[in-house]
This record gives C-alpha cells, sequence and structure tokens, in this order.
C-alpha cells in the first residue's frame, strides 16, 4: 500500500518549490496535478476550444491524452504523444487552466489519473484538491498558503530576476482573480480540508517551510509504519487519555504515598492501571458507607463526578475529598442544578447504569429522563407547559445524540440542547470512523467495562468488519490481522498509553 501527502494551496504559495524538495527527501515521486491542468489548457488553446463553452469543452476532452514520465526524477507531462513540459508555465497557460479547470470532464479525467498514480507510489501530490478530493484518506495533508501580497512579490522578484517587464499590481490583481476563481468553482474548489494542517508561508522562507512541514510528517509518521511484509500501520492520534483522565489518574499517583488512599468507584474503566494503584495501597470503595469502619484518610473522586448526596455524604464522614471529577462533567453538573432549580425538566442523553450519568441524575432537584435510544426518545413523555433542558453524557456518539435530540424535538416542547458531549470524545469517534473506513482490520484497544470503547468499538465494526476489541496485547490474534493490508490502531479515553504503545509496536515488528 503506497503513501501519499497532499499538499493544497492557492497559487504562489510554494507548493511546488516544497513540493518537489520534499519528495526529493522522502524518496517519493512529485506529482504536480497543476501541470496536468496546464496541459489540458495548452490542448484547448492549440485547439483553439472556447473556455466558455462547456459543451466545446467536454467534446474535446475525449481527444485528449495525458500521462506523465519521469526524466532524472522531473515530471514529464506527455500530451497526446507530446513531451509539452516546457510550455506549461507561461501566464497564459496559467489563465486557460484556471478557467477550464472548473468543468466536470476535465477534473474527472485528470483526477482519475491522479488517484491511479497515487496507487501505484508513494508521492507527494500537490494541487487544489488533493485532501478535499482526489485522495480524501491521504495520511498527510498540508494546506501551503501566503498572503496575496506575499505571493505577488515573490512573482514579481522571480519575473524581474529573469530580465521580464512586469506590474506588481497587475501581478497581485491576477492572483486574486486565479484564487477567486479556483476557490469558487462548483467542483472541487480549493478549500482547507478539515483534517489539513495549515502552513502560512507570508513570513517564512522555503528552509522555514520545508522545516515546518517535516515536522509535521515526523509527528504523523510516528504513527504510521510499514511492516516487513508491507502492511501499513495507522495508530490514531486521539487514542488514548482524555484530558480528564489523564488529570485524575496523575491526581491518585500523585497520593499514593500517602496513607490510606482510596478512589470512590475504580479511578478509570481500566483493570491495569487499577491493578497497579491496589498494588501501590489505593483501596476502592463503593459508597460512603465503607467510611464508617474504616480509618479517615483521603478520598478521591474519579473523573466521571458523583452525585451531590455521595458528594455531602462523603464530606460528613470527615475524610479528605480531592475531587478529580473532570472540568466538563462539573459544568454539565451546573447546568443540571441550575435549570431544575429553575423549574426545568432534564432530559440526559446517555446509558442510566453510567457513573457519570448517574452522578449527573444527582445534580438535579427533580426527577430526570435518561433516553439512550429511539425507542425511549419516542416514548418520552414530558409536561409541555414546562421547559426542556436536554444535556448529553460526555462519551456519547455524537450522531446518535442528534437523532435523538431531533425525535425530542419534534414533540413541540419548549427544548433547549446543551450538547455537552467533549470535543475529545467527538475527535476520537470521528477519527476513527475515518480510520476504519480506510483500514482493511481495526483493532480498539481498552477496558471491557470502557464504555466509550465499546462505542469506538460499535463505531469501527460498522466500517470494518474486520474490528477487534482487545484489553491488552494478550487479548490479539496476530493471525486474524495476516489478511489486512492497511491496520488500523485506536483506543478509548481510558486506555493507558503504555498498553497502547504495545500494542502498536508489535504490531508493527511481528507483522
Ligand atoms: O498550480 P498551478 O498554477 O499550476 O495550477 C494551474 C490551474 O489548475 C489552477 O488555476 C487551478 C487548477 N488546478 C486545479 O483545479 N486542481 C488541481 N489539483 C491543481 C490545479
Amino acid at each position: 500500500m503506497s503513501i501519499s501527502i497532499a499538499i493544497d494551496g492557492p497559487a504562489g504559495a510554494g507548493k511546488s518549490t516544497i513540493a518537489k524538495r520534499l519528495a526529493a527527501k522522502m524518496n517519493y515521486i512529485y506529482v504536480d496535478t497543476g501541470a496536468m491542468y496546464r496541459a489540458m489548457a495548452v490542448y484547448f488553446t492549440q485547439n483553439h476550444v472556447n473556455p466558455d463553452d462547456e459543451r466545446e469543452i467536454d467534446a474535446s476532452v475525449v481527444n485528449v491524452d495525458i500521462s506523465i514520465e519521469y526524466a532524472d526524477g522531473v515530471q514529464q507531462v506527455i500530451l497526446n504523444g507530446d513531451n509539452v513540459t516546457a510550455f506549461l508555465r507561461t501566464e497564459e497557460t496559467g489563465r486557460m487552466a484556471s478557467k477550464t479547470s472548473k468543468y466536470a470532464s476535465v477534473r474527472k479525467k485528470l483526477v482519475d489519473l491522479q488517484r491511479k498514480i497515487a496507487k501505484e507510489n508513494n508521492c507527494v501530490m500537490d494541487g487544489r484538491d488533493i485532501g478535499t478530493a482526489v485522495l480524501p484518506d491521504a495520511p498527510v495533508k498540508i494546506y501551503l498558503t501566503a498572503s496575496s501580497d506575499a505571493r505577488a512579490q515573490r512573482r514579481f522578484d522571480e519575473l524581474v530576476a529573469k530580465g521580464e517587464q512586469c506590474d506588481y499590481q497587475t501581478i497581485k490583481e491576477d492572483i486574486e482573480q486565479r484564487d477567486y476563481q479556483d476557490m469558487h468553482r462548483e467542483i472541487s474548489p480549493l478549500c482547507q480540508a478539515e483534517d489539513a494542517v495549515l502552513v502560512d508561508s507570508s513570513d517564512m522562507n522555503i528552509e522555514e517551510v520545508l522545516q515546518a512541514i517535516t515536522d509535521i510528517i515526523e509527528k504523523k509518521n510516528a504513527r504510521i509504519a510499514t511492516t516487513k511484509s508491507g502492511k501499513t500501520v495507522i495508530l490514531a492520534e486521539s487514542a488514548g487519555f482524555c484530558f480528564g483522565v489523564e488529570r485524575a489518574v496523575n491526581t491518585v499517583y500523585e497520593q499514593v504515598d500517602k496513607e490510606n488512599v482510596y478512589t470512590y468507584g475504580p479511578i478509570i474503566h481500566n483493570e491495569e492501571v487499577v491493578k497497579d494503584l491496589e498494588s501501590k495501597g489505593v483501596r476502592v470503595i463503593e459508597n460512603a458507607a465503607d467510611f464508617k469502619n474504616t480509618e479517615n484518610g483521603t478520598v478521591i473522586i474519579r473523573s466521571h463526578g458523583v452525585s451531590k448526596k455521595v458528594y455531602d455524604d462523603l464530606k460528613n464522614t470527615g475524610v479528605e475529598i480531592i475531587d478529580a471529577t473532570c472540568p466538563f462533567v462539573l459544568k454539565i453538573h451546573t447546568i443540571v442544578r441550575e435549570e431544575s432549580e429553575a423549574g426545568t425538566q432534564i432530559v440526559i442523553i446517555g446509558n442510566e447504569k453510567h457513573p457519570e450519568v448517574e452522578g449527573i441524575m444527582g445534580w438535579s432537584v427533580s426527577p430526570v429522563h435518561v433516553v439512550d435510544t429511539v425507542e425511549k426518545a419516542q416514548n418520552l413523555a414530558l409536561d409541555l407547559e414546562k421547559k426542556v433542558c436536554i444535556v448529553s453524557q460526555t462519551t456519547f456518539n455524537y450522531n446518535k445524540f442528534q437523532e435523538l435530540v431531533e425525535i425530542i424535538s419534534k414533540k413541540g416542547y419548549n427544548v433547549s440542547i446543551r450538547n455537552t458531549i467533549c470535543n475529545a470524545t467527538e475527535e476520537r469517534q470521528t477519527e476513527a470512523r475515518k480510520l476504519a473506513k480506510r483500514a482493511d482490520a481495526m483493532i480498539v484497544v481498552g477496558g471491557s467495562s470502557s464504555s466509550n470503547t465499546r462505542k469506538l468499538y460499535e463505531i469501527c465494526k460498522n466500517e470494518c468488519n474486520a474490528t477487534f476489541y482487545i484489553q491488552t496485547l494478550n487479548d490479539l490474534d496476530l493471525e486474524s490481522l495476516s489478511k489486512a493490508d492497511c491496520i488500523g490502531i485506536t483506543a478509548g479515553a481510558s486506555t493507558p498509553n503504555n498498553i497502547i504503545e504495545e500494542v502498536y509496536t508489535n504490531v508493527r515488528i511481528k507483522l
């Protein structure tokens, strides 16, 4: 399986210079897709095709054959058997290419060719729509841009150095007009892909841009590997501890030297971590009454949070409380308390057995409605006279949340919707879905009772049938991955980094 690096951006941002240098450095081929649109433009100009007449364009596209070759590592564009590389960089050809690249027939022909090249070669490909349309699964996407002033100045200096007569203002206007055309065409307009990294080169020289992009690639590459047998292994960037969990686990480790340290419930849904803490003397209590028969000590409230009653009960025992509730969950407690005190009916989209939801429920002064299925949403019957506030468990699936909210919203209540799903969860789920779509096998690492890991598993299984849910490396059957060319790995918010690394490393070196 080949690897592609997609570089998009407006004309004159330095894409081709950078892409060429990068390709040479990485021993990839450089694919200049702009040159392909320019070659098409040469054909249209030579054959007097009217660039404003789509039918004329469509009729002539069928007569065009474009291919690329490499001479000393430099891309050559062959148009109907002739090498036209030397004629591509004129202003006239650039203008014609910008006008005609908007047509579906032109784009289809060239996008097919570009995808075929990327499938067969490791490449750095630059253009306008590489990350968004041509190679949406490219593991590295860069959006390289610069202000129109900076780009016009570079072009001006280039032409002056060649001894050509030129006018700065005309160059700038031309650049801006081309930007407008490229960004506003109907099909695959120039825009930054959601997962592309923006590099603004306005105040950077070539070496600095190259360094910045190399750093981005290296960071990504640490998570992309090719195995001995040629398989690609990709570790999701968002795999593992979220901020709230990391904070809670660190809080416990900071306290382990003290006498009588307790966590209220297992600190995270991960047996490995809980076992390790146990070995260091940390005990798990399940309710405040447990303290009646024990010595005083320190109790740490985990990231899931607890109900107001549990909090008060703990306080009454006189034990020292360290509250490691995730700040995002604390925010939900506040919403639920304030809204319910104002007489609003509370609906939580979440699993009522999950400790986070149990905790949230306990901050409402009135009964709470918990919904996690379409059926429950359909059957929900609330008081039409009172306002309704919908919040969500932080780790709930975003699409399912929307689906359930839509059902409830249609019932005619005065509803305020507070999407309290935390970004880390959403990002992890979106990345997992995308990775699972691309992969032939997917490994999801996490504790068996971690609800967010289970949701990740469901999302991945939906996209990739060969999805395996494992707690640690011991559960992984490497044989089951033998047929997969591309293997993705993700992990729940409560999976420690060392377990993820162990899985990633073993898959990488043993397959
Ligand atoms: O990058 P360039 O100036 O050589 O590109 C010439 C034209 O081709 C540019 O105006 C937009 C178009 N183009 C495109 O639509 N999609 C690409 N992937 C590359 C170029």
